[in-house]
């Protein structure tokens, strides 16, 4: 016999719900190893399904293998990525690929702790790795599972804060079941991203409403407590697209840290700074006092700051004399696919005329 609040009633609440209406059909379901739960794990971090699964395919049909991602070279894996945001995860799967090659002989180790010190994998990304994909017994608490045990438990507080963390992290471990923990996981996934969502959880057709404390209090909504705000402070700068006859564009790729790490971007002028419109026209062996056609200002909101970008268009009046180095090149505003690009460049380069009258 299993109590009405144990466990195993919670289990086996979640996974007969699952089996009437979880997800079965995910691409990242289908043929199912490490490598490829590990980079949809990564790519769903801060993305939402319907968005992920296009890139997912993509990203498997050109780097169907560990091996093939560890040897890819940094401009491919970003050019992937390039839409999906926060390129830090692009960046740390690929040195995970070549730690794991490196340092497992190109297996993922199969155990929770050793997948949590690779690059980009914090605990509960281990936890889904290890459930979904070896068969073992690891709890999750991302942010769709913090989400139903906040309100399931009453556990008050913002999860950043470390107690309420710890809190939930020992629900988290107390429900997870040793058998079946890979639907277990899914389940509770696809509750919390289904059901029991961040602003209109459908408790009627919950299974878990009969032990749901937030239910029972009439406050899911409370649940999980919200961060202190903070206002974002608004930075401004000047991208430059200086544009030869032949209509191409100069971009530099940025240092591999900071902002858009690795992509392709217009040069950058701070604001303020007017002394390096000419710094970047005389480094091309242009002699040019020509102002510029600055565009609207827009802004690009990072999770720490705004970004007020101004593009500045600037013409050159003959083909560049200075030969460009390797982190520069000039590109025609049509011909970049190949590239991982900054995305409000992505957007000024279809704005931009394709050739000059
Ligand atoms: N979000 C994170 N992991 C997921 C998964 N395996 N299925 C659906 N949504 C998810
Ligand atoms: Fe979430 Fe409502 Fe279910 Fe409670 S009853 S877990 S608040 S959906």
């Amino acid at each position: 016999m299993t109590k009405r609040n144990s466990p195993q009633a919670f289990q086996k609440k979640v996974l007969d719900w699952y089996h009437q209406h979880g997800r079965k059909d995910l691409p990242w379901q289908q043929q199912i190893t490490p490598y490829r739960v590990w980079v949809s794990e990564i790519m769903l971090q801060q993305t939402q399904v319907s968005t992920v699964i296009p890139y997912f395919e993509r990203f498997m049909a050109r780097l169907p293998s560990l091996a093939a991602l560890a040897s890819a070279n940094t401009d491919e894996v970003l050019a992937l990525w390039t839409g999906l945001g926060y390129y830090a995860r692009a960046r740390n799967l690929h040195k995970c690929a070549q730690t794991v090659v490196a340092e497992h002989g190109g297996e993922f180790p199969k155990s929770v702790e050793l997948l949590a010190a690779l690059p980009g994998i914090g605990r509960s990304t281990a936890g889904a790795i290890a459930s979904l994909s070896m068969g073992l017994a690891a709890p999750i608490l991302d942010g769709n599972v913090k989400r139903v045990l906040a309100r399931h438990y009453a556990i008050a507080g913002w999860p950043g804060q470390t107690s309420v963390a710890a809190e939930l992290w020992q629900q988290a471990e107390a429900l997870t079941p040793g058998k079946n923990c890979n639907h277990y996981t899914q389940a509770m996934m696809d509750l919390g991203a289904t059901l029991c969502t961040r602003s209109k959880p459908a408790c009627e057709r919950c299974p878990l409403q009969r032990s749901c404390l937030a239910y029972a209090q009439g406050n899911p909504l409370d649940y999980p407590g919200k961060k202190p705000k903070a206002e974002k402070p608004v930075k401004a700068t000047t991208l430059l697209m200086l544009q030869n006859p032949k209509g191409q564009v100069l971009l530099c790729q940025r240092p591999a840290t900071g902002i858009w790490g690795g992509l392709w971007c217009f040069p950058e002028i701070a604001a303020g700074d007017s002394g390096e419109l000419s710094h970047w026209l005389q480094q091309l062996g242009i002699n040019s006092q020509a102002k510029g056609e600055a565009w609207p200002s827009f802004r690009h909101t990072f999770s720490h700051y705004h970004l007020d970008i101004t593009p500045l268009l600037l013409p050159l009046p003959k083909a560049p004399s200075a030969v460009m180095e390797g982190q520069r090149q000039w590109v025609s505003p049509g011909q970049v696919d190949h590239l991982g690009l900054a995305a409000p460049v992505v957007e000024l380069l279809r704005r931009l005329p394709a050739k000059r009258a």
